[in-house]
This record gives C-alpha cells, sequence and structure tokens, in this order.
C-alpha cells in the first residue's frame, strides 16, 4: 500500500529504456500506470499503480461506441540540476474537472488528480528523459467503461495516467511549419464540445488534417464554424499573431481550448509590456496586415509542441509567407523563456513548477 490508500504493484521486469535521440513523441511508455475505477453506487474507487500493460473492455464498453472519452496532457522536465520538475500542473488538474463536467463524467478529487500524477512520475523517474528538448509526457484518460449501448452517460467509469518519453511533436521541430486555413472543415461550433479537452475534438479534426497533409501542409488553420471568418486554432494548438506590434490571440469563448501555454505566453508578453488583446481576429485581418508588411510573426502554443512558429498560411490559393519563413524573435524568446522556466535553468517566480 502506498500513501493516499493509493496501492502499488511494482514490475518485476521492466523495459529497456529508449536513448533521448531517438525519441519521437508518443510511441514508447514506462514501466507503470495509474487506474482507478468509478461506479454509480462507490464513487472512485480502488486507485492504484500497475505495471504498464492493456486495458480488458467488454466490446459493448460505452466509450468504444458514443466516446464518452477525454484526457489532460502535460509535462515532466529533467533539469540539469537533476530535479524533476512538472509544468503547471494545477491549471491541469482544473481543466480535466472542467472537461470531465461538460462530458458527464464524475469529476475527481483535485489533490487526488495531482497525487496520481506525482506518484506515478516519482516511480518512474529514472524513464525522465535528459536531453534538451525532451520530457516525459502525462496522459491523464478518461473513458466511460460500462458494457451498455443506451445513449446516456454511464454508470461506470475508468481513469489511468500512462506516461511517454517524448521527443518533438513535429517533425519541423522549432523550425516554422506551413499551414493551410481551411473554410470546408470545422473543428469546433457554439454550444459543442470545442473548449473541452474531449477525444472527439481530435477525431473531428482528423480529415481536415490529413487533407491538408496530402497537399504538403504540416496542419490546418481552424476558422470559427458559423462565419467561416474568425481565426481560432492551429492544428491541435492555440494560435497567436504580432501585428503591428500587438500580440493577438482569439477569446475564449467557448469553441476554444484553454491552453495552459496560451496562458503562459500571454501571462510573459504582459509582463514584458507588449500590447496583448484577447480579441477575434479574422482571417481577412491577417491577409491584409501581410499585404501591409505588419504581419510580424505568427506562432502556436501547446503543451506537445511548446512554440511552434508558423513560415506560411495558405488561404484560398493566396501563400502568406510569415517573416520570410523563419521563426521571429519574440517566437524565440517566449519558445526560449518556457523552456528555460520547465527545465529549471530560469528561477520560477510564478509558481509554474512543481518539483517531484
Ligand atoms: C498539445 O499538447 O498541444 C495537444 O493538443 C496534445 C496533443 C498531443 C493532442
Amino acid at each position: 500500500m502506498g500513501t493516499n490508500g493509493i496501492t502499488i504493484t511494482r514490475t518485476t521486469s521492466g523495459k529497456p529504456k529508449p536513448k533521448d535521440a531517438d525519441l519521437a513523441f508518443g510511441t514508447e511508455f514506462t514501466d507503470h500506470m495509474f487506474l482507478m475505477d468509478y461506479k454509480d453506487d462507490k464513487g472512485w474507487y480502488d486507485a492504484r499503480i500497475e505495471p504498464y500493460g492493456p486495458l480488458s473492455l467488454d466490446p459493448a464498453t460505452a466509450v468504444l461506441h458514443y466516446a464518452q472519452s477525454m484526457f489532460e496532457g502535460l509535462k515532466a522536465f529533467r533539469g540539469n540540476d537533476g530535479k524533476i520538475r512538472l509544468f503547471r500542473p494545477q491549471k491541469h488538474v482544473e481543466r480535466l474537472n472542467r472537461t470531465a463536467e461538460r462530458m458527464c463524467i464524475p469529476t475527481i478529487d483535485p489533490d487526488l488528480i495531482l497525487k496520481s500524477w506525482t506518484m506515478l512520475v516519482d516511480l518512474d523517474r529514472d524513464w525522465v528523459p535528459r536531453a534538451v528538448g525532451t520530457s516525459l509526457y502525462i496522459r491523464p484518460t478518461l473513458i466511460a467503461s460500462e458494457p451498455f449501448l443506451g445513449v446516456r452517460p454511464a454508470k461506470q467509469y475508468v481513469y489511468y495516467v500512462i506516461l511517454s518519453p517524448v521527443g518533438a511533436y513535429y517533425p519541423e521541430g522549432i523550425n516554422p511549419v506551413k499551414i493551410m486555413v481551411v473554410d470546408k472543415y470545422v473543428r469546433a461550433v457554439p454550444g459543442g464540445l470545442g473548449e473541452a479537452k474531449a477525444s472527439a475534438n481530435y477525431a473531428a479534426s482528423l480529415y481536415a488534417a490529413e487533407d491538408a497533409k496530402h497537399q504538403g501542409f504540416t496542419q490546418v488553420l481552424w476558422l470559427d464554424g458559423v462565419h467561416r471568418k474568425w481565426i481560432e486554432e492551429v492544428g491541435t494548438m492555440n494560435i497567436m499573431f504580432k501585428i503591428a506590434d500587438e500580440v493577438i490571440t482569439p477569446p475564449l469563448a467557448g469553441t476554444i481550448l484553454a491552453g495552459v501555454t496560451r496562458d503562459s505566453v500571454l501571462a510573459l508578453a504582459r509582463e514584458w509590456g507588449l500590447r496583448v488583446s484577447e480579441r477575434q481576429i479574422s482571417i481577412d485581418e491577417v491577409t491584409e496586415a501581410a499585404a501591409k508588411g505588419t504581419l510580424q510573426e505568427v506562432w502556436g502554443t501547446g503543451t506537445a509542441a511548446v512554440i511552434s512558429p508558423v513560415g506560411e498560411l495558405s488561404y484560398q490559393g493566396q501563400r502568406i509567407v510569415v517573416n520570410g519563413g523563419r521563426i521571429g524573435n519574440l517566437t524565440q524568446k517566449l519558445y526560449d523563456t518556457i523552456v528555460s522556466i520547465q527545465y529549471g535553468e530560469a528561477r520560477d517566480t510564478r509558481g509554474w513548477t512543481l518539483e517531484v
């Protein structure tokens, strides 16, 4: 028995660890996983850490049919000082429970969520890679586990957490990506799931992303579902622009995920005295700024990629090259600053990191 009534069963056959230089995103998993069950009449119960392995699900399990499923994603970093730090875990705890509520999934005691991450990372701490640009990605997941084919919130759930040592999310790394602006497909609509970290949002994005890939782009830029005019997100990331020295990002108004990196970037930009606006921005404003020469930088923010500069946008056959296809100064400074906090190189004056 571990602390807080969390049972620990250690593996007897640890896997070989990948070399830092070989790490991609989400292909390798550590030796252990955290699991907890829920039943309507019991609440959450049987919190435990077990050897990593497959789940056994009845073919009728609700999640397999109606996608009552959600996840979170955060990272643990190993600093040069050897310490392991989680980046803004509290924000992820809060968002997990917000998504759960939206998905009719029972929420979990916030302290227990945090404990499930810190205990698991601590147990598998040797798996946290060392090289710059690598980290241990933490993937908490909640699924409806009741075998039942009626359409209603399930009466049984599983919460589990797996860990994956990762390198760069995009093969481009911090090099600028080419983005296709789509007006044929949409990711979210007002009143829908857009602001939740629902698995279904990612399923909804696949078709357009494949279309973009076939046309030679890394990802898509999503416009709003009603007017197909207002910019929402880029790929699986939040998007930001620097136009005429104003940092602009779409507001959190229901269709956009409240990204933790988004929040961190906005906080830094405000601290640095930049003009920061969370406001609607149309694709026309961007094309006009490009024509006028005031479009300075474009970048995506997300936990997986941290900051991903956009080098080129393609919209209705028009090609917009951003900053000559190179990473901008502000984009680079934001990346360097966040990364230095994550690896413990800069002092954490904002309480963003949690040592494990
Ligand atoms: C992100 O971290 O940017 C994400 O959206 C997670 C992604 C791997 C689905």
